[in-house]
């Protein structure tokens, strides 16, 4: 892991994607020199540098000002053909990566997987021979196991994109989360997160810890003792077991969905006492600072982990910002990793 404290985000040059201005509109003094984004594939926020975690947070944000002003599609994927393919269910991450694909003018294709040979037994590699034939330019995976979409990308052409693996990383996710802090608050540098909830089974708490201490922020975690794995403080983050004294001073409070269809057996007594105890409520809330964010990557169980006010506070809560910046991070990611002249060796 780059853990890197000392990098302010917003100190560094903007350094844009190798869309013309004919392409983007953006003016001629948005386009400086080409950043050589080294991988083939986004796996996982443990591979990027603070560097390259600038730049796609610097050029998803472009994205997200295009969008917000409705901005017409690109063409920089014309002729490519995006192919999302998702083992597990998904709203936002799928949706938006289709989104983002049309945008960028890809052919999109949503395998579901339900529905599709993948479920008579095929296994990874034999899916991955048969998106090779397709002659995909992109793929985003999502999939119960930790390592299944590093598995496909090692038999795969083109590149890969993790949607979410199992309870190991979701990349896309830390950063689009990574931007929302970023646009409210200015900086990553320097805050004060908490990450609440089942921090055990969610790849969204671990690819936050990754970004957010390799830019600069201070991680904590407040969870139940059964919901914090035992290698978190080995990570560099701290632990509470006491959601007010967690939440005291943060800037920022991250409520996680507890991930049943990850548990086997009970993690929590009931439903009504993990929410007085951990469920996020303005009581609690009063111990983070007075302007602390509200965050949530959904989706949400109201009432659960979070409280329904709370939940949709007009001021505090980033939730619907989360998921607009969602679409601008999987543009980004998808230009990058999709641009012919800049693709590192396989
Ligand atoms: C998360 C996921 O799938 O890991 N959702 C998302 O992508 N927005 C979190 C969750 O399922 O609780």
């Amino acid at each position: 892991m780059h853990n890197n404290g000392l990098h302010s985000d917003e100190s560094r040059p903007y350094i844009p994607t190798l869309m013309t201005a004919a392409t983007t509109g953006l003016s001629a003094t948005d386009q400086p020199a080409e950043f050589p984004f080294p991988h083939r594939h986004l796996l996982g926020i443990q591979d990027l540098s603070p560097d390259e975690i600038t730049y796609l947070l610097n050029l998803s944000n472009k994205y997200a000002e295009h969008n917000r002003a409705r901005g017409r599609k690109f063409d920089l994927m014309r002729d490519k053909t995006l192919i999302n393919l998702f083992f597990e269910d998904s709203t936002r991450t799928r949706t938006s990566f289709e989104l983002a694909g049309m945008r960028l003018g890809a052919d999109v294709i949503n395998i579901a997987v339900a529905n599709s040979s993948i479920k008579k037994g095929e296994t990874i590699v034999d899916t991955a021979m048969t998106l090779n034939a397709m002659h995909a330019d992109a793929l985003v995976v999502r999939h119960s196991n930790a390592g299944a979409v590093k598995l496909l990308s090692e038999k795969v052409n083109c590149a890969v994109i993790n949607g979410g693996d199992g309870s190991h990383e979701h990349p896309t996710q830390a950063l689009l989360d990574a931007l929302t802090i970023r646009r409210r608050k200015g900086t990553l540098q320097g805050l004060l997160v908490a990450l609440c909830g089942d921090v055990a089974h969610s790849r969204v708490a671990r690819s936050n810890i990754y970004l957010l201490q390799t830019m600069g922020a201070r991680v904590r975690v407040i969870a139940p003792p059964t919901l914090v794995p035992s290698a978190m403080e080995r990570l560099g983050v701290e632990v509470f077991h006491d959601m007010r004294a967690g939440l005291d001073s943060c800037d920022i409070v991250m409520m996680l969905r507890l991930q049943r269809e990850r548990m086997e057996g009970s993690f929590v007594p009931s439903v009504n006492e993990y929410f007085h105890f951990y469920g996020l409520d303005y009581d609690k809330l009063q111990h983070a600072k007075p302007d602390a964010l509200i965050m949530h990557p959904g989706p949400m169980n109201r009432g659960v982990e979070i409280d329904s006010d709370v939940a949709d506070d007009l001021d505090r809560s980033a939730i619907r910002e989360q998921v607009e910046m969602g679409v601008a991070v999987r543009m980004a990611c998808l230009d990058v990793l999709t641009r012919e002249s800049l693709k590192a060796a396989p």
